[in-house]
């Protein structure tokens, strides 16, 4: 594969977020106007390959190729552009050969390019509205899109046989009503998926089990339903209200049993079913990809020191013009 000078390709502009493995990071291309995400994995810790990040790269691409090949991925699924591996990391210099353990084959960054999307984390949305001291983060209405569109989300990456494994508030990218996902690192297609993932507090029971066990088998579909009604638990108890039929069905997506937890698609029906404020959320908005921002909005989003006056205009951002 080939090894790129990112000091050529990217100006970097600013770090959008960090996990576990690596960082992502908000880029202009050079001699365009494109401007993306990238995130970075360190391919050597202290001299030694890290077989892990290797795992997640490989899960993360394969995961981002075969969703962003399926019709209608750009409304749940972040864009992918392209990976390759860089050798050096955001503002360095390219080192010389020698200077570095391992020989050029294992250091550097894997890159995966991404589409940049404007808009926030839901874990950083409720933070900044809290750091407001508000009451709530969303109102009922916001909920209900919420709900729906994160639960077609994961009905969309479940339809291909691909579980995330990380469902959680800081991997669901909102803008205008616009759910998308992203952090595919532990992702697996269904009869590949075994062994515990995920963060601790948003997985179930069966999966906490398998600690320690990586052979461990479980239903994984039923994994991402638990994560998922932790993050919708997430959502209401950030809400100023919210209707029995999201409350009934988050109640049965936490279910300690993974048999009795619904799938997405069962949950989708028995809202649009039951459910007005989430029916209204399914049929009066269609989530469009291609509405823009005022640029001075997205900005001043995720800066440290949101204008109070913005608010509105943030609140606007993420659910659309009300
Ligand atoms: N394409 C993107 N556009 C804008 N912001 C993004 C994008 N991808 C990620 N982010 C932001 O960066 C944060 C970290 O990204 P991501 O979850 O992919 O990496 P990570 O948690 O570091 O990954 P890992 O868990 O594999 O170590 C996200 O929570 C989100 O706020
Ligand atoms: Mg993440």
């Amino acid at each position: 594969m080939e090894h790129k000078d990112l000091s050529k390709i990217y100006t970097f502009i600013s770090l959008l977020g960090e996990g576990g493995f690596g960082q992502v990071w908000k880029v202009k291309i050079k001699d365009s106007d494109d401007i993306r995400a990238v995130k970075l994995i360190k391919k050597l810790e202290y001299g030694v390959p890290k077989e892990k990040q290797y795992k997640s790269v490989l899960a993360e691409i394969k995961a981002l190729k075969k969703l962003n090949n399926t019709r209608n991925s750009q409304f749940y699924i972040i864009k992918f552009y392209q990976f390759f591996v860089g050798i050096n990391g955001p503002n360095e210099k390219p080192r010389p050969r020698g200077l570095n353990f391992g020989g050029p084959k294992t250091r550097g960054y894997y890159v995966i390019e991404m589409e940049y999307f404007e808009g926030m984390d839901l874990y950083q949305y409720v933070i900044n509205m809290k750091e407001k001291g508000l009451s709530y983060a969303f109102n009922l209405s916001e909920l209900c899109i919420l709900v729906v569109h994160l639960i077609k989300a994961i009905d969309f990456i479940h339809k291909q046989k691909l579980a995330h494994r990380d469902i959680k508030p800081p991997n669901v990218m909102v803008r205008k009503g616009k759910v998308v996902m992203v952090d595919f690192g532990l992702a697996c297609v269904f009869e590949e998926c075994i062994g515990e993932s995920g963060t601790p507090s948003y997985q179930g029971p069966e999966i906490k089990k398998c600690k320690g066990d990586r052979l461990c088998k479980i239903d994984w579909s039923k994994g991402d339903i638990y994560a998922l009604g932790k993050t919708l638990q997430f959502l209401v108890m950030n809400s100023e209200g919210s209707t029995d039929i999201i409350n009934e069905l988050l109640w049965n997506m936490t279910d300690f049993d993974p048999k009795s937890r619904p799938s997405a698609s069962e949950a989708l029906k028995v809202m649009s079913s039951k459910d007005a404020c989430a029916r209204s959320a399914m049929t009066g908005y269609m989530p469009s990809p291609f509405e823009d921002l005022p640029t001075q909005i997205t900005e001043k989003i995720g800066a440290d020191n949101l204008d109070d006056t913005l608010d509105t205009n943030i609140k606007r951002s993420i659910f659309g013009s009300k």
